[in-house]
């Protein structure tokens, strides 16, 4: 018996025979899953959100980096436990149709859309600021007016961020993906970037540059600053890990190996994440910028920008005002040809984190749409590209239009509020399950889970609470026109509520082409 509110819950059972018609071969070791979700994981985040993490927290960014890394480590363990036992697409998505009922389950994939579409903007504007400088390091400078966004004074359209959304939406419709070697390559190109930035900043660091740590405090004045403020925004940096969870079902030993898949890149990037910021603070500081009332900035806004554009035109530019926060440390403390190779980097592999997210958006929206929640002319499949070419339009005309008009960083937190909710249900439902169906067979089982699992909830709720009050206010917003929409529409046309509880045999979880493993 599972537990639900609404009495329409989607059997286990059901579930459980779909992935099994569907039996993948099970190719993947631990060594491969590290690297997918590698691959996933290292983006804007780092690359970009680091000034950014640098306004909110100053120095003490490190301890953001730890705390996001620390809420993510717990909700990886509670994604394993239902990872192995639930292999199938749609992951936080399927596990709530199943645990808590069709409403709920519709709620976390209405975040989820909110979470990668947005998040594919983030990483599009992330890929601008870095292609905008290295075309000025090249001597073409674009008219500020085309490359951002309304929001800094002189600023109208992100040109570059928009079209490179476009491109990669196209990709997606002709039936593009990311095959596993691509991603070892692009794995290889980032972790290389990062390793030299890593090799040529520590060695320069000033004790100095760390001094006050925390400027802004663990909290700061307002909501969304200090360590923990910072700590929510550069959630981003890990978010992807999950893309490892939905690889179980081609998994070679699936118990042992998806948790190290999990926790192996999450521990990896952890590594990575804070060298690379001691990197950056101990050679070029980090320390936040002040109006001349000496109130902290808010990173996005006009103030920031302007504050900004005026320092840059006295001939000094911090850190925390940085399109491109590696290549800048790289070019101010001497080395302009690695600076200019780590914008090759970032404009080489970002790419693929905007298609991972997009495709990963259209798979939500096309198993929502196969269970009849959405319309299912939607993920119609074209008939030569194979792919969901309808809602692959749709969603990437949309993110293209954020990447547009917005900043990265308020992108990102927006981004972050629909996946910290998924992360939340995900750990709430694998409490619920080890009480409602405590026999059936569990390969990996999350370790201490009646600790990790309430600890994994808190970490999302304290985290969501530290974001800014309008990316905390676009869930509820966004939520409230899903919940119309549910009534309007997929309350009437639910498959599960119609009494049909199909197994599918082919196309079970996805679209019909080759598709790399990815994140739900
Ligand atoms: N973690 C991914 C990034 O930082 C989303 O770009």
């Amino acid at each position: 018996m599972a537990f639900n509110f609404f009495g329409r819950i989607k059997p286990l059972d059901a579930i459980l025979a779909t992935a099994e018609k569907k039996a993948l071969t099970r190719s993947l070791g631990p060594i491969q899953l590290t690297l997918l979700g590698v691959g996933a994981i290292i983006g804007t985040g780092i690359f970009v959100l680091t000034s950014e993490a640098a306004q909110k927290a100053g120095p003490g960014m490190m301890w953001s980096f730890v705390i996001a890394g620390l809420v993510c480590a717990v909700a990886a363990l509670c994604y394993s436990e239902l990872a192995s036992m639930v292999p199938v697409s749609g992951s936080a998505y399927t596990y709530t149709y199943a645990v808590m009922g069709e409403l709920l389950a519709w709620m976390v994939g209405w975040a989820l859309i909110l979470e990668y579409a947005v998040a594919a903007s983030a990483v599009s504007v992330g890929w601008s600021g870095y292609f905008v400088g290295l075309l000025a390091n090249a001597g073409i400078t674009l008219p500020t007016a085309l490359t951002i966004g309304g929001y800094a004074p002189g600023g109208f359209i992100n040109l570059p961020a928009l079209l490179i959304a476009l491109l990669v939406t196209m990709l997606l419709m002709i039936g593009t993906s990311e095959s596993a070697k691509v991603n070892a390559v692009l794995v290889a190109i980032k972790v290389t970037a990062l390793t030299i930035f890593i090799i040529l900043t520590i060695p320069m660091m000033q004790g100095q540059n760390f001094d006050p740590f925390l400027p802004n405090g663990w909290f700061g004045e307002s909501r969304g600053f200090g360590a923990v403020g910072a700590a929510a925004s550069i959630f981003f940096a890990y978010v992807g890990f999950d893309a490892v969870s939905t690889a179980a079902e081609e998994t070679k030993n699936p118990q042992r190996n998806v948790p190290i898949g999990l926790i192996g890149s999450l521990a990896i990037c952890t590594v990575f994440y804070l060298l690379v910021a001691a990197g950056a603070i101990g050679t070029v500081g980090a320390q936040p910028i002040v109006d001349a009332a000496g109130n902290v900035l808010a990173p996005g806004s006009t103030e920031f920008a302007t504050q900004c554009q005026a320092l840059l035109s006295a001939g000094h530019e911090p850190l925390v005002c940085s399109h491109e926060a590696l290549a800048f440390v790289l070019r101010t403390i001497g080395y302009p040809a690695f600076g200019n190779a780590i914008g090759i980097a970032a404009f080489l592999a970002l790419p693929s984190v905007i298609l991972i997210m997009l495709f990963g958006q259209t798979r939500i929206f096309f198993v929502m749409a196969r269970d009849g929640l959405l319309p299912e002319k939607l993920a119609t499949i074209h008939p030569k590209w194979k792919t969901p070419h309808i809602v692959t339009a749709i969603t990437g005309v949309a993110v293209s239009v954020f990447a547009a008009f917005l900043p990265v960083g308020k992108l990102a937190d927006i981004s972050n509020s629909g996946t910290l909710f998924a992360f939340l249900m995900v750990a709430l439902a694998v409490l619920i399950l080890r009480k409602t169906d405590p026999g059936r067979h569990r390969p990996f089982r999350t370790p201490l889970v009646w600790i990790v699992a309430p600890l994994a909830i808190i970490g999302c709720l304290g985290l969501f609470y530290n974001l800014p009050f309008e990316a905390k206010m676009v869930l509820p917003i966004w939520g409230g026109i899903g919940l119309f929409l549910y009534y309007a529409y997929g309350y009437r046309k639910s498959h599960v509520g119609r009494g049909s509880i199909e197994v599918h045999e082919v196309d079970a979880d996805a679209p019909p082409q080759p598709v790399p493993p990815i994140k739900d």
